[in-house]
């Protein structure tokens, strides 16, 4: 589904990702750990379009994303993919209903069930209770689950995660790691999360490290050790 082929990317003299590979296919969750300013967030950027790489680039279904045009690559961050971010991003003036429903707002292909189905995703979350209120009078797991629900309302394939726990404490990161497996085993959809949690990696299907702008691959499933050359690529 997602092919991120050689991507190099500096800022000024700065190499921040060296010649990194990373094949997604569908129904996976990937953990991308590594130090804070390692470049997970960059990577993550280049993956949505937002960012343009030096080299290398991203395909979508076999499709380069950087030869589209700005307008395309808009329309694939609202209905191919779903972000979540560390502090929910949420707007503070609309309800958690509103907030849900605003990318569907701009889907043309958003369907006229749209009511019903914002509905079964809230049961789906254990949100009910709480649609109508503010974002500030929710908690923090409430807060962070609307917004996974905001990033599937559009039904994506797959879910940039940039560190979405790192403001939780542990039991709502525990609820939230097993809404990920949800997403995956019921809707089918994979995510890839940037954290320091290192419980992710016990629920991923692979995992990696980002360090001095490299990927390496750092879970023992169905993984040989190969040379430093060989890991630069990962196919999955
Ligand atoms: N627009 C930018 N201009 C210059 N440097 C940047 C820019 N964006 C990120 N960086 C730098 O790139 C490095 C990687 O950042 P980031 O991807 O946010 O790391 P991480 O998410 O792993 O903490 C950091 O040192 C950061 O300061
Ligand atoms: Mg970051």
């Amino acid at each position: 589904m997602l092919k991120i082929e050689n991507i190099c990317l500096s800022f000024g003299k700065r190499e921040i990702l060296k010649n990194v590979s990373l094949h997604v296919n569908e129904k996976k969750i990937i953990i991308l750990t590594g130090k804070s300013g390692a470049g997970k967030s960059t990577l993550l950027g280049i993956i949505s379009g937002l960012m343009k790489p030096d080299s290398g680039t991203v395909f979508f279904n076999n499709q380069n994303i950087f030869k589209w045009s700005d307008l395309k690559r808009s329309r694939f961050r609202n209905r191919g993919m779903g972000f979540v971010f560390q502090f929910f991003s949420l707007f503070p003036e609309m309800t958690a209903y509103d907030n849900i429903l605003y990318p569907a707002i701009f889907n043309p292909f958003t369907s006229k069930n749209i009511k019903k189905e914002i509905s079964e995703l809230v049961d789906f979350l254990g949100l009910s209770g709480i649609i109508h209120q503010y974002p500030s009078t929710l908690s923090g797991g409430e807060r962070q689950r609307v917004a996974i629900a905001r990033a599937i309302v559009n039904n994506p394939k797959f879910i940039l995660a940039d560190e979405p726990t790192g403001n939780l404490d542990n039991e709502t990161t525990q609820d939230i790691i097993k809404l990920f497996i949800r997403l995956k085993t019921e809707k089918g959809i994979s995510t890839i999360i940037a954290t320091h949690e290192k419980k992710f990696v016990r629920i991923a299907d692979e995992s990696y490290n980002i360090s001095d702008g490299s990927l390496t691959r750092i879970d023992g499933k169905n993984y040989k050790k190969k040379s430093a050359t060989e890991t630069q690529s990962h196919r999955v």
